[in-house]
């Protein structure tokens, strides 16, 4: 497994694998990995002749006193379980090494921004898309890997590569939870013994509020359910509790079409996103 921080050198690499036929996948991960992101980096093997991940904790999705600093960094670790993964390449380059000073140049998609998470961190998903499209230009993979769990992220870059005609597949894998329904999350390891029991809540409301939606139960008593079951624990603060349809991410009137229950729960310091999709419901009509 080739590791390099060098663009030129992944860049040229990939660039013989293609030219060979194989098919190039590309996980890109901010690193700290658990098993979400190698459900990812297997989906990515199962599907590619030949797999890049990439570790970078980019700055610029990070807003101003949200975690940069203190974000977790384990390369050789996660270089160890990529390895054990058979993962052809890590690229890995260095902090400062992929903005050059003088970077004037972002990728922008309205409107699936604005809400949910864009609302509460309003830079994030420039940054995301910026980093993502460079990532995609520099390995020009032919399918890239993301997970269910940063929703909003995947339907930004899906509609991101439409809209901008990159000739990239992207493909969307689910949510890999703990024991107690958890999702897996670098940032999980910052939660205290408590909060880390306390934050169960966010997986449990998103199941009650899916079979609430699968008994037809109107919107707004989902939504509310959602809202309540975060408030009833004492160590959450909740950021939002939305429930917006599946593709546009838009506020939904009812639940007839697919859409997707999503929120974002604070425990002091840590920001956790979880969501769920909720199949279409019998509301109106039963
Ligand atoms: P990161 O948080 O490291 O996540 C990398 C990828 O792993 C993302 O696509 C994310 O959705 C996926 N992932 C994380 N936890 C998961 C879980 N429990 N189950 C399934 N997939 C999971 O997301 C980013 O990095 C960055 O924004 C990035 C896309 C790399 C751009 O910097």
């Amino acid at each position: 497994m080739l590791i390099t921080g060098d663009k030129d050198e992944i860049r040229a690499l990939a660039q013989s694998w293609r030219t060979s036929g194989e098919r190039v996948g590309l996980v890109p991960t901010m690193g700290a990995l658990h098993e979400g992101h190698l459900s990812l980096v297997r989906r990515s093997k199962a599907a590619c002749a030949r797999t890049v991940v990439t570790i970078f904790v980019n700055p610029t999705q990070f807003g101003p006193g949200e975690d940069l600093s203190k974000y977790p960094r384990t390369l050789e670790n996660d270089c160890a379980m990529l390895e054990a993964e058979g993962v052809d390449a890590v690229f890995a380059p260095p902090d400062g090494s992929m903005y050059l000073q003088g970077h004037a140049s972002w990728v922008l998609v309205e409107r699936l921004t604005a809400g949910l998470c864009g609302a509460s961190r309003p830079t994030h998903f420039r940054g995301v898309t910026t980093i993502v499209s460079k990532l995609f230009n520099i390995i020009q993979p032919h399918e890239a890997f993301f997970g269910q769990k940063d929703y909003q992220q995947a339907a930004v870059i899906r509609r991101m590569t439409l809209d901008l005609d990159m000739p990239v597949s992207i493909t969307v894998g689910p949510i890999v939870r703990e024991a107690d329904g958890l999702a897996m999350s670098s940032r999980n390891r910052f939660l205290s013994g408590e909060q880390r029991q306390a934050a169960g809540i966010l997986y449990r409301a998103l199941c009650e509020v899916c079979t609430l939606a699968e008994k037809g139960t109107p919107l707004e008593d989902c939504l509310e359910h959602l809202r309540a079951a975060i408030l009833s624990q004492p160590l959450a603060e909740l950021d939002y509790a939305a429930i917006v349809d599946a593709d546009s991410l838009e506020p939904v009137k009812d639940l007839s079409r697919p859409a997707v229950a999503a929120l974002a729960v604070r425990f002091g310091p840590t920001r956790l996103i979880d969501n769920m999709l909720l199949p279409p419901g019998r509301t109106g009509d039963s």
